[in-house]
């Protein structure tokens, strides 16, 4: 339940953007993982068929790279890193063991955040550069089979990679209590933003006095 003391955190745009490019990762992670090993096959069942899924696959792909690219425009500002996220980085075992007294003060987002937010941009890349190489029967063909068999291995690592650092994500969302209700209603509670983000606080409690 939310309180009406509670803090803006998103608008309703940002939001919604989020929850399609969470939508679009979890269609491409299934239908990925469905074309990666014959295990996982019967995902494709999600997708109307093996044909359908190898269709389907890379134009959900350029869909998710677009929409992710537009949503990192949107927060870069915010994950730009600086001499206290070292710091942040360097006590973070504490922070683990509920030691949250040494952090130092954190702004709109923590070092591990802006981790995350820079990983996912590599990863895009990654994935949007091998993918393309790789993509048959349009580009694959213009390139030479060495390149597009190193595509190939640069995909299937750049995807896993993206994949746990995405379960990353939804785990800190869920173990940071509160969290989740920032990107389901787009507000937060003042105690939750004292204590995870009191810089991002007091420029918000700035803002709201003039
Ligand atoms: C079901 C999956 C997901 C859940 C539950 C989830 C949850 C959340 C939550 C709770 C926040 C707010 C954190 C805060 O304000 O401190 C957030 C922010 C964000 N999420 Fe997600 N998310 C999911 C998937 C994704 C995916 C797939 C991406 C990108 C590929 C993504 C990118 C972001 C970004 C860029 C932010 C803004 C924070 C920042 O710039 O570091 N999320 N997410």
């Amino acid at each position: 339940m939310s309180n009406k003391d509670d803090i803006r955190r998103y608008k309703d745009g940002e939001r919604l953007h989020h929850w399609i490019v969470a939508i679009t990762f979890i269609l491409l992670a299934m239908s990925g993982l469905a074309l990666f090993h014959p295990s996982l096959y019967w995902l494709t069942n999600l997708f109307g068929g093996g044909q359908w899924t190898r269709i389907l696959h890379p134009f959900i792909g350029l869909v998710m790279f677009v929409s992710v690219m537009v949503l990192m425009v949107r927060f870069w500002r915010h994950n730009l890193v600086n001499r206290d996220d070292l710091r942040w980085i360097r006590y973070l075992p504490d922070a683990l063991h509920k030691r949250e007294g040494r952090l130092p003060p954190v702004g709109r987002y923590n070092a591990g955040q802006k981790i995350i937010y820079w990983s996912t941009v590599i990863g895009m890349f990654l994935l949007l550069f091998s993918g393309l190489i790789m993509w048959q029967p349009y580009f694959a063909p213009v390139f030479p089979i060495g390149l597009v068999r190193f595509a190939i291995l640069v995909h299937a690592f750049s995807a896993i990679l993206l994949m746990m650092v995405i379960i990353l994500h939804i785990y800190a969302a869920i173990w940071v209590k509160g969290s989740l209700q920032a990107m389901v209603k787009g507000t937060v509670s003042r105690t939750w933003a004292k204590k995870h983000h009191p810089l991002w606080y007091r420029e918000v409690t700035q803002e709201e006095r003039k």
